[in-house]
């Protein structure tokens, strides 16, 4: 890997901005604070420093440079991080070749590409005919075919099967990868859209009858170690650049109407493949956008779905619009009956989502009745005080006053209440570095490694002083940081993790050490006093070892020579 470059680029971006495009930071002092997107949290915990261009959570302890914050947050593999950053800053990084890591599931990966191949070649072989015409008849042409990577598979077949035995694949695993049933293939006579994972690798399938049977109209890929439905979302790969640039994501039920919206250009989408929002999908709707637009079936249980997971966003501290499809209209079948403005209409015209909650609760209530007319107020104010604009509370409070014909103030009493059993929004409170349970020759050795890492003339001390420290870990680290310092005359913290990323057991320990309070400047002195206590650990040590030695001596003689050396040992201690 080339270092060099990886540096070079390192340090014309900075990592502020670079956070600070997919996760809001306010500054404090030196530092920016966000909420860390790597645990789950509200409090703004993870710490950004342009400074050192790293980030350090003080919670999850989450650290590293630029790189590492990109490969974690979008899931990419550190060329594509490079690759990423290079392009921002206009340098070009295609003759970087960087070894791919083999994970134990390439394996599984290499059995769905398989299957996406055969799958395809079906469609277009003469077999294909049947299916071919339905698609069309849907108006998904070649173009839509070949882009999706849709295909076909076949009737009460074990070709795939055979196909995947022969090479290499057993039985047991296909059954296992929920590719073959005992020892058929699983899928028969469907249409297969491949689904794909974070990082667009097909790890998937739903296969979706397209003659007049009587069968669930989709069949998934069973849950499998690179499958989880419940931590996916359609297109996620697409829409991860596409999002950024249009700031927002819109999110819909089915794939089908994914792909309808990209043949009109829309590729800011991804659908949930059901209709409930799990945990993991939120996190990663939180990666593509703040701002998210509900476009769900206009169908009664896509506006059920619609309040539920509107709720759930909020709650989230997201930004929620709605997106309102005539009943039964679904995404898809509204872009081919209206056309592609019509459709851009809708989503340029998206409503709040809370407006679209008050809407809801008014369509129910009989106006007539003096019961239900008060309880709609009053449900109408309980969502005002849910919002945080307070101009947009008081428009709402006096268009209610207005249309019932209430005393304005009546209702601001009411929220006003409502408001004071709220907690109230509190001003950031920067959570401070926690010191762990770690005894003293411990911190003394950590902290001498990170007065390494921040100044070179510590570096020299280390050598000059044979300091030699207790762990493996430490000791490679430690290395590490003469080798990078010799290699490339300085010494810094954001490099130094490009450098190590592929060592798993230094960056476990720098996080360890970076989420402590230690600090990074220090004086000959100082430094000579650290020394002093990792040397009378070090004698302590002997000490143990030699009392325990001479417990074990059964020559007198012997015994009382080693009762000399710890004298001699213990002396040395004052
Ligand atoms: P829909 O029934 O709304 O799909 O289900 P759709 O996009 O309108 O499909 P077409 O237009 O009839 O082909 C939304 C999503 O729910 C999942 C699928 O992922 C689908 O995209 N689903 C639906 C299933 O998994 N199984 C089913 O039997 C039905
Ligand atoms: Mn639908």
């Amino acid at each position: 890997m080339n270092n060099d470059l990886a540096n070079t680029i390192r340090s014309k971006v900075d990592i502020v901005d670079i956070i600070g495009e997919r996760i809001p930071l306010v500054s404090k002092g030196k530092n920016f604070f966000g909420v860390c997107p790597f645990h789950d949290d509200t409090n703004p915990s993870m710490c950004v420093s342009r400074e050192k261009q790293i980030y350090t959570c003080f919670s999850c302890h989450a650290t590293g440079n630029v790189y590492t914050f990109l490969m974690n947050y979008e899931h990419i593999d550190f060329k594509e991080a490079l690759k990423y950053l290079g392009d921002k800053v206009g340098i070009d990084t295609g003759s970087i070749k960087i070894a791919k890591k083999s994970t134990k599931f390439d394996k599984l990966y290499d059995a769905y590409n398989l299957s996406l191949k055969y799958f395809q070649n079906n469609l277009n072989s003469g077999i294909g005919k049947e299916a071919k015409a339905y698609l069309a008849k849907r108006s998904i042409d070649e173009k839509i075919i070949k882009e999706f990577e849709i295909g076909l598979s076949l009737e009460k077949r074990d070709d795939l099967t055979k196909l995947l035995t022969s090479k290499d694949y057993d039985l047991v695993t296909l059954n296992r990868i929920g590719l073959s049933s005992d020892d058929h293939d699983i899928y028969n006579d469907r249409i297969m859209f491949p689904l794909y994972d974070v990082n667009g690798r097909v790890v998937g399938f739903s296969g979706r009858i397209y003659k007049d049977v009587d069968q669930n109209k989709y069949l998934n890929t069973k849950e499998t170690d690179i499958f989880k439905k419940g931590e996916m979302l359609y297109h996620y790969h697409i829409a991860r650049e596409v999002c950024r640039e249009k700031k927002s994501v819109i999110v819909m039920e089915g794939f089908m109407d994914v792909i309808r919206a990209s043949t009109i250009g829309i590729k800011n989408t991804v659908a949930l493949m059901g209709t409930a929002l799990t945990k993991e999908q939120i996190s990663l709707l939180k990666r593509l956008s703040n701002n998210i637009i509900l476009c769900l079936d206009g169908d009664g249980p896509g506006q059920h779905a619609t309040e539920a997971i509107g709720d759930h966003l909020l709650e989230q501290g997201l930004e929620v619009k709605v997106i309102v499809l005539p009943d039964p209209d679904d995404p898809d079948t509204y872009i081919l009956k209206n056309g592609k403005e019509r459709f851009e209409g809708l989503v340029d015209s998206a409503i709040n989502f809370s407006d679209y909650k008050m809407q809801k609760m008014k369509e129910s209530v009989d106006f007539r009745s003096d019961e239900e007319k008060a309880a709609y107020i009053n449900k109408v104010i309980v969502e005002t005080a849910k919002l945080t604009d307070p101009i947009r509370r008081e428009v709402i409070l006096k268009r209610l006053a207005k249309e019932f014909d209430i005393g304005y103030n009546t209702l601001e009493m009411r929220m006003n209440s409502l408001l004071e059993d709220k907690p109230k929004e509190e001003a950031i409170v920067i959570p401070k570095k926690k010191s762990t349970k770690k005894d003293k020759y411990t911190k003394a050795y950590e902290q001498i490694l990170y007065f390494m890492l921040n100044k070179d003339w510590v570096i020299t001390q280390v050598e000059k002083e044979k300091i030699i420290f207790p762990t493996e870990v430490m000791r490679t680290t430690c290395s590490e940081i003469i080798y990078y310092y010799k290699k490339y005359g300085i010494i810094n913290v954001a490099d130094f993790y490009t450098y190590v990323q592929d060592k798993e057991n230094i960056l476990t320990f720098l996080n360890s050490i970076l989420a402590e309070d230690y600090v990074e400047d220090t004086t000959k002195d100082e430094l000579f006093e650290y020394f002093k206590v990792i040397k009378e650990y070090i004698k302590k040590q002997e000490i143990t070892r030699l009392t325990n030695k001479m417990k074990k001596e059964t020559d007198p003689i012997e015994q009382a020579k080693i009762v000399e050396k710890i004298r001699k040992l213990r002396l040395g201690d004052s």
